[in-house]
């Protein structure tokens, strides 16, 4: 493990919250994940003062539009300074080269290493049935396989997919291609609302590259405790 590839998803409404659990869990995880709850209610300037902490910032804002808008929103989190972030794999090969395009040139004019786009597939609250509404492919796990193929086709550099999808691309992707995954669960807490899990240890040994864990550590009595056990279990 030449990095620590845990990210602590900032499930929290108000910058507060997220600057407590930031200075908090720092030096225990790799990253922390912005999402669209808190980005939407705190705005740009919660990056700038999670960035402020040390760590690294995935932004999880999953772009969706035409290439030139979504290119020039990659910018845009590009001069925010965030190390990662998703774009949706169904926005096609244009809108994906056209966003790791952006995040290359953007960093590259201000000195910054690029961040990693990640590209999601098939979101893991659809079913075959979500996918026949769309029309085209309805087996899950082939239209995972497609998209994934295409982003890495397109020149992104990772991927986002469900724990029980690691193994799967794994067999079909270039071996840099980096796979970030939630639905992580120690086993010592409750599942919450998510069916598929692994353990941290499982998800790596299966090729994950990051791990996204929210309520394991955020809702844990001593969030820090958590992390750093977490850690621990994957030495
Ligand atoms: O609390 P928990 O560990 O379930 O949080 C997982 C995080 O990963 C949440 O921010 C959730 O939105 C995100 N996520 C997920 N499943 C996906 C994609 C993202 O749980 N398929």
């Amino acid at each position: 493990m030449t990095q620590n590839p845990i990210i602590a998803a900032l499930d929290v409404p108000t910058i507060e919250q997220a600057l407590k659990l930031a200075q908090q869990l720092a030096p225990a995880v790799g990253a922390f994940k912005i999402g669209k709850e808190l980005f939407t209610s705190a705005g740009p300037d919660i990056v700038r003062r999670v960035r402020d902490t040390g760590a690294s910032v995935f932004l999880d804002l999953k772009f969706h539009d035409i290439p030139n808008t979504v290119a020039k929103a990659i910018a845009a989190a590009v001069r925010l300074d965030v190390q990662m972030l998703t774009i949706h794999a169904s926005g096609g090969s244009e809108m994906m080269r056209a966003a790791e395009q952006a995040a290359q040139q953007t960093a590259a004019q201000l000195g910054h290493t690029a961040p990693l786009v990640l590209g999601v597939t098939v979101l893991t609250s659809q079913d075959s049935n979500t996918l026949a509404e769309l029309g085209g492919e309805t087996d899950v796990a082939k239209q995972v396989e497609r998209l994934a193929l295409l982003a890495a086709k397109s020149g992104l550099r990772g991927l986002v997919c469900s724990p029980l999808e690691i193994a799967a691309l794994r067999r079909i992707l270039p071996p840099e291609i980096q796979l970030v995954t939630p639905g992580i669960r120690t086993g010592a807490e409750k599942a919450d609302d998510q069916k598929r899990t692994l353990t941290p240890r499982e998800a790596i040994q299966a090729g994950a590259s990051w791990l996204v864990i929210g309520r394991p550590i955020t809702a844990a009595a001593d969030p820090r405790a958590a992390a750093e056990s977490i850690l621990n279990s994957l030495r």
